[in-house]
Parts: C-alpha cells; structure tokens; sequence
C-alpha cells in the first residue's frame, strides 16, 4: 500500500525514549523516569468516583461535538477564577485532549501551504502535526536571553498566517510575561494572522500565574488541557477557547472528525475541576521537585539550566559535553539507569547540544534519579 509524503512525519523521540525505558524494565533493570512529561499522580479522586458513579446509571454515549453543556460552563468559570476573564461558555470546545484540539484549530484556521510561526526550541508535535495537515512550520530560533521565547523582532521580513506560542513552553518551562505575550499578539494580529496559545501548564506555576492570551485580547485561540495540572493525561481531554465568529466551523469539522470527546474523560474532568485540595497537594511536590533540581542539577555537572518559571521540565545546555544528545541519553540510560529526553525533540538545529529532564514524578524517585546522574557523570570524568 503506499503512503502519503504529508505523514512522513519525524518519530516524537521521548517515546522512542521511553520505549527503550520499558524495554531496559523488562529486562528486570530499575529505571528511574525524567523523560515523560506526565504526572505520576492518577486523576484526583473526586473525578474516579464521578465517573465510576456515571457508570452505574450512564450508558455514556456520544455527547454533542462541542462537549457536556456542564463542562464548557465550568470550563468558562476557570477563566473568571485564575484570570478574572469573564467567557460566554459558548466560546469552549471540549476536545480529545490538546492534540485533538490541536487538529481542529489547525484545520479550521488554515489552509493547506500557510505558514505557521513557532518557537525553537519547543514541542515537537506541533510541527509534524502541521506538516501532516499541509501546513508549513515556521521554526523561529530563539534566544536564550529571551528565555527562549519568540520576540516580534525574530519575526521580522518573515510571511505566516498563523503564530504559535506556548507559555509555560515545553521544554523549557519559560514563561511569556504580559507586555511580552501582547506586543506578540499585536504583530500577528497587526498582519491579520491567527494567534494560538498552548496554556496547557497553566496552574503549574512557581513565582507567577502565567498570563492567558485571553486577558488581552478576545480574538485568539487558547488551547488547554486536563492532561497536567488535573493529572490526566490518558484521559484524552481538553479544549479549546476561540472566538465566535470560528466556533461553527470547529463545531462542523469536531463532528465529522471526532463526534465527540470521550464521554467518560468528560464526566471525569467535570468532576476534577472541583479538585483544588488534591491538586495543591500535586503542586507541593512540583515545587519541591523543582527545588531538588535546581540545586541537585548544577552538583552532578549539569549548571547550564534556567529556572523554570511553570510546567515540571528543566532544559539543560549539555553542549560541552556532547553534540549528540540522543547518543548522551541513550549513555544515560545504558549507565545510569535513568531515561531522559534528548534536545532534538524540540529543537532539530541545536537540540543535539541539549536534555530535557522531567520532574513530573514522586519526590523519592527525583533524589535517586539526581544521585544516579552524579554517579554517571563522576564515571565518566565529567565531574571533579
Ligand atoms: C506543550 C504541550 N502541548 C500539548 C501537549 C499534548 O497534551 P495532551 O494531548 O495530552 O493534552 C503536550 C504534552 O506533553 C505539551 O507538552
């Protein structure tokens, strides 16, 4: 059978990485995890019991494409609580997870050969998600001295139709501050491209609460999630904000490609929105987390790191230490038991030069983790 040259996209390496992980565990090895981006914690218990209640009485069938009513309207006063945004429930789009949303919003928006501008380094499914739709990323290297965030000025004598930023970005957890995330909104708009914004770490957040494209203007797409900060990756649920004038459309093409999201991942995420004590609880061990990283990193040789300002990821500058990244982290992993993500995931320019370490998982398993990368390194010789 043939296939098409759209969906030859690039493997996404850290499950590559994670398979060798797996594999290395059936081999009877313990692996200590800082390459997932996801939270080891379940979905809070308030959303297990909802939905093993739902299932008693609920036959769960298809709901309507644009997701439960319940939903988007408690979706809509999250925007009031963490921003003081007031949103017409109607602007919500319940989606399997932000990669679902990510295909709607990419397919309403654009048409096939626009060009999208996106920060490098950053997550990596954007773009092949892109190049399978037809569309055109537009890879922007950033700096690190803007946190390696996009800056209008790197987007100078550059043609897009669409702009993407993501705040706090993965890999490197940076944040765009107000003024910042604005002045890029004004460019896009001021060129009469789409604007979206990935806030699917909104809520993990360490100084400040991240800023919400919606607190300054209304015509943006913001994209979000269940997957982070309510502990539910596998759930596949998320959504997405946009303004009234896209809504008909999404809601045409979430018919047709999806029906609905899952109906039970719905009836869960309703009910984890309510979660707050469990999911503060889920934040402390973030915060310590990241606290045992930025100190532990630097001791083991890896002091090339910024503190991150949200999500669970420090992004490591490794450059003097190897220009093959996947090579390093497969050495990591072979000696040292412990799996990490090699920068060429997020940036295929520099990333040979760069790790990704996830601090997502128990408290315990980042002290042993952080103990095992010292070891490795003071083998090596890297570490006096
Ligand atoms: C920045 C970013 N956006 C989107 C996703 C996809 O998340 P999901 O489809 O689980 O909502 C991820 C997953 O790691 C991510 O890091």
């Amino acid at each position: 059978m043939r296939n098409s040259s759209r969906g030859a996209v690039d493997p996404f390496i850290v499950m590559d990485v994670m398979e060798a992980a797996r594999q290395a565990e059936d081999a009877g090895r313990h692996i200590i995890h800082m390459e997932v981006g996801q939270p080891g914690t379940p979905a809070p218990a308030l959303a297990r019991d909802a939905l093993a209640e739902a299932m008693r009485d609920n036959p769960l069938g298809y709901t309507v494409a644009l997701g439960l009513p319940a939903l988007r309207k408690r979706i809509a006063r999250l925007y009031g609580d963490w921003y003081n945004v007031d949103l017409d429930p109607a602007r919500v789009v319940v989606t399997p997870g932000s990669s679902g949303g990510f295909i709607l919003a990419f397919s309403a928006l654009f048409d096939a050969g626009d060009r999208i501008a996106l920060g490098a380094p950053g997550y990596p499914s954007y773009r092949q998600i892109m190049k399978s739709l037809d569309l055109v990323p537009v890879e922007v290297q950033t700096r690190a001295e803007a946190r390696f965030q996009m800056e209008p000025s790197d987007l100078s004598g550059i043609d897009y139709q669409g702009m993407m930023v993501a705040s706090p970005a993965n890999p490197t957890g940076t944040m765009l501050g107000r003024s910042d995330l604005a002045a890029l909104i004004d460019a896009c708009q001021a060129k009469g491209a789409a604007f979206l914004s990935d806030e699917i770490y909104h809520g993990i957040e360490y100084e400040h609460k991240a800023v919400s494209a919606l607190q300054i203007s209304d015509d943006v797409c913001v994209i979000n999630s269940f997957s982070k900060y309510f502990s539910m990756t596998g759930w596949r649920i998320g959504w997405l904000v946009l303004p009234e004038a896209n809504l008909r459309q999404v809601e045409r093409l979430a018919q047709n490609m999806f029906i609905c999201a899952p109906h039970a991942a719905q009836v869960a995420a309703l009910a984890a929105m309510d979660a707050s004590e469990e999911l503060d609880g889920n934040m402390q061990v973030y915060r310590e987390n990241r606290q045992l990283m930025l100190d532990g990193l630097p001791k083991a040789g890896f002091d090339r790191i910024a503190p991150p300002d949200g999500a669970f990821y420090v992004y490591a500058d490794v450059s003097h230490l190897t220009d093959d990244s996947r090579a390093f982290a497969k050495d990591i992993l072979e000696e040292a038991g412990v799996a990490v993500t090699p920068g060429l995931d997020f940036d295929p320019v520099r990333g040979g030069g760069t790790l990704r370490f996830s601090y997502a998982r128990a408290t315990e398993d980042i002290r042993e983790g952080l103990a095992r990368l010292e070891g490795f390194m003071r083998a090596r010789g890297l570490l006096v």
